[in-house]
């Protein structure tokens, strides 16, 4: 049974107009599914990988936008190109690799060949059996619409008419910078590790949003003393809301603490060697962003749709659609290029341990993500609402920072998500 099948036509019905709850069955619903396809994976801008993932000339990297097979290559001039990773002869998945380094790419299953700017350059028989009356200059690969790039992250976008990317994020940018812009030799991605969940994308996106109040619970093996103390709010830490479909939290450290005191305030314990690197790290984020920014420790975040992260631990995270009820997690480890590979190794093993597909917060995670999502494909609970509400009416302003803001925990970045959602499937406007 389906949306249409079970009545639920009319849209108010999916999200309640102030985002103060939701209905599960657009969890589980495969018709509302393929208009995402189309509505959402189809005109966001949605991240395709980093800079450093392509760093010579020819390089390539096979990625996804929603279930669009993409293909990111540096052409033989230096440039960023993306093209759907299909052949037009057949429409054969022509890259099968997930990345490396070549000039030309050559379809397996009848030889027509591409050069890393996606033209046509070879057709076999293009004389004997096609007499020369193939233009090959119309058969190229087709380009992702739109390509831009922020601080190093390549994002693209299939609709033509979709706003820049600077817009897309807004103030979300102003919170990014902490991690991509901090040093002046820019950042790298290691990994990716991958997996697969049976959850729908939606259920994990807005858990990385917005989902502090989960944390003492869901992870109280991790926090033995936490449990209670997440469900009252902490001082110095916020639910932030730069535009309705990004969120993120982070802690706002007072300026006046030093350096060590943020150090063992932000995360707790580290190694002498990345300490010492964190410390350097520290004056020079200050230069670059200023100590209000240098003091902000984002911990957890989501760029609309299917961006998200936990910066604390250095994990950024695409999370691919596959089906209705399935994502592929691609996890990354974010690290300073120009960092001592010691340290690099240290924050990519933490990243692992604790986001990594058998981390101690993903396997709690993975498993409430699966929970949730099958039961909202069963015909009665679906059918019934699902709460928002937590801090609704509450959320505030702050002439220092952008966004609106709620405690930690509050519900202000799920409702937004969920809003959003609304926007972009059906131009439907709430109240954020
Ligand atoms: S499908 Fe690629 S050459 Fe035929
Ligand atoms: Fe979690």
């Amino acid at each position: 049974m389906n949306s249409q099948q079970s009545g639920f036509l009319d849209p108010e019905r999916y999200v309640a107009r102030d985002g103060s709850w939701v209905m599960p069955i657009i969890f589980s619903d495969p018709g509302l599914y393929e208009i995402e396809k189309e509505r959402i994976f189809g005109r966001s801008w949605l991240l395709l990988g980093h800079e450093s993932q392509l760093p010579r000339l020819g390089s390539f990297l096979r990625t996804w936008m929603g279930e669009e097979s993409v293909l990111l290559t540096r052409d033989r001039n230096g440039k960023i190109r993306a093209h759907l990773n299909a052949c037009r002869h057949r429409g054969y998945q022509l890259c099968q690799e997930d990345c490396g380094t070549g000039q030309r790419f050559q379809c397996r299953y009848h030889g027509w060949t591409y050069d890393g700017d996606g033209s046509l350059a070879v057709v076999p028989g293009e004389e004997s059996i096609y007499y020369h009356e193939i233009d090959k200059r119309k058969w190229g690969l087709v380009p992702v619409a739109r390509l831009d790039t922020y601080k190093g992250l390549i994002f693209g976008n299939f609709d033509p008419d979709a706003c820049s990317l600077k817009a897309y994020l807004g103030d979300m940018a102003w919170y990014l910078d902490i991690i991509l812009d901090r040093c002046a030799g820019g950042t790298e991605l290691l990994g990716p590790q991958r997996w697969r969940i049976a959850a729908n994308w939606k259920v994990v996106a807005e858990n990385h949003c917005g989902d502090e109040y989960h944390v003492g619970f869901a992870h109280g093996s991790m926090f033995p003393n936490l449990g209670a103390n997440r469900a009252t709010p902490i001082p110095y830490a916020r639910e932030i809301r730069p535009a309705i479909g990004h969120g993120l939290g982070a802690n706002f450290f007072p300026d006046d603490m030093t350096p060590q005191q943020w150090l063992s305030a932000s995360l707790g314990k580290y190694p002498p060697h990345v300490y010492q690197y964190l410390l350097r790290v520290y004056d020079e984020t200050v230069r670059r962003l200023g100590k209000q920014r240098a003091h902000i420790g984002l911990i957890h975040g989501e760029v609309w749709p299917n961006f998200g992260m936990v910066p604390i631990v250095n994990s950024l995270r695409i999370i691919q659609p596959r089906g209705v009820n399935e994502v592929e997690m691609w996890s990354y480890c974010l690290v300073d290029r120009d960092a001592p590979a010691e340290v690099k190794a240290w924050f990519a093993g933490q990243s692992a341990r604790t986001f990594g597909p058998a981390g101690s917060f993903e396997q709690d995670d993975a498993s409430n993500w699966a929970a949730v999502t099958r039961s909202s494909s069963g015909i009665e609970s679906r059918k019934h609402r699902l709460n928002l509400q937590m801090g609704i009416g509450h959320e505030e302003r702050s002439d220092r920072i952008p966004g609106e803001l709620g405690l930690t925990a509050s519900e202000i970045n799920q409702r937004g998500f969920y809003l959003r959602w609304m926007h972009d499937m059906f131009r439907w406007k709430g109240a954020p």
